[in-house]
């Protein structure tokens, strides 16, 4: 192999290893070889502290404007295709390289002062993401959002409908859940969107392989809504940021979007856009009997791995499972 010209040495070495193919980038500063070819003018400033990986629908643009208010709590730039979201572990912005991802950060003026963070609700149920996150970020601190995962899923559709997705508009939520293999293709792959991401104990486990307990905080998403926060003083704990903010003089319930909002004077609250904070009509009874029976056993699951990220069992799990017996 040694003896090949670059370009032939390249070809053959993928020949004899393909599995190398798909790159896995690591941490050029947690290596001291490759530090010693990292260029003088890069830096490892650029990278995040935490991460909330979703899933969507579960608040996490709130959570991610919420902790964007704080002074010591920097994200991404906003890209314009996918707004505030990177995107990066899992697509092919992946391949775009270490470089691509940092440019997407800014450089922090007080690096150790900062916590740079990014928000990408798509990471959370992607089977390859805990890998490629803690092969470059082992120290990151992974933020997932639950709820009930029924409710999640018929926000999911709204969110659809409200997109005038054809599939969601031709097909009563009630169809779209009870789908099955012979149901035309798009509508299968409406109904994993929907279902999917909220199997959270099949997708935790697979988080656990890559990242210790205490490196994963759980964010209920009902709390999240009611009780913001108190949501922000526990994260701000587990995140060890300084200063410390109280968010009570920052967060404020808004009646009129019914939901809290930013605090920006004395009358004036800076809410979410219209895409986030919905009325629809409740869920019909056969649609929420069907997903309460094909949510039982990974909402048993749940309740279980809970008790290893030290937070207690929320009222809607407790209901399902009290419901579901
Ligand atoms: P709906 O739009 O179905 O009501 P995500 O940002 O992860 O996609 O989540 C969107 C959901 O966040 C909204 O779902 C809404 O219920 C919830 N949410 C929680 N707190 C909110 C807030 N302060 N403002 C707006 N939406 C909030």
């Amino acid at each position: 192999l040694l003896s090949l010209p670059p370009l032939e040495m390249g070809f053959k070495y993928f020949e004899l290893y393909p599995q190398d193919k798909d790159p896995l980038w690591t941490n050029p500063c947690d290596y001291s070889r490759h530090l010693s070819i990292w260029p003088a003018n890069r830096t490892c400033d650029r990278l995040p502290q935490f991460l909330i990986v979703g899933p969507q629908k579960t608040g996490t643009t709130a959570l991610y404007s919420f902790l964007s208010q704080h002074p010591s709590i920097v994200s991404n730039h906003k890209s314009r295709k996918t707004f505030e979201e990177i995107q990066f572990f899992n697509t092919d912005n992946y391949y775009s390289g270490l470089d691509w991802y940092m440019a997407s950060f800014p450089s922090p003026e007080k690096p150790n002062m900062t916590l740079l963070f990014e928000k990408s609700a798509n990471y959370f149920e992607n089977e390859i993401v805990p890998k490629r996150v803690a092969a470059l970020l082992p120290r990151a601190k992974i933020i997932v959002l639950v709820m009930n995962p029924a409710k999640r899923a018929y926000s999911w559709y709204q969110h659809q409908r409200n997109h005038k997705d054809p599939t969601a508009m031709n097909y009563t939520f009630h169809e779209v859940v009870t789908a099955n293999d012979m149901s035309p293709p798009k509508l299968r792959t409406l109904r994993s969107r929907c279902l999917l991401p909220g199997l959270y104990a099949q997708h935790l486990i697979r988080w656990l392989d890559f990242f210790p307990p205490n490196q994963i905080h759980i964010v209920h998403s009902d709390e999240l809504r009611n009780d913001p926060i108190n949501v922000m003083h526990y994260l701000q704990k587990f995140l060890h940021v300084h200063p410390y903010m109280d968010y009570s003089q920052y967060l404020r319930y808004d009646p009129v979007k019914g939901f809290f909002c930013q605090v920006i004077s004395d009358k004036q609250n800076k809410c979410l856009g219209k895409s986030k904070g919905h009325t629809y009509p409740p869920m019909g009874p056969e649609a929420e009997q069907h997903l309460r029976h094909f949510y039982r056993k990974h909402n048993m699951n749940l309740s279980k791995l809970l008790a290893s990220f030290n937070t207690a069992v929320p009222q809607w799990l407790q209901t399902e499972l009290k419901e579901a017996v």
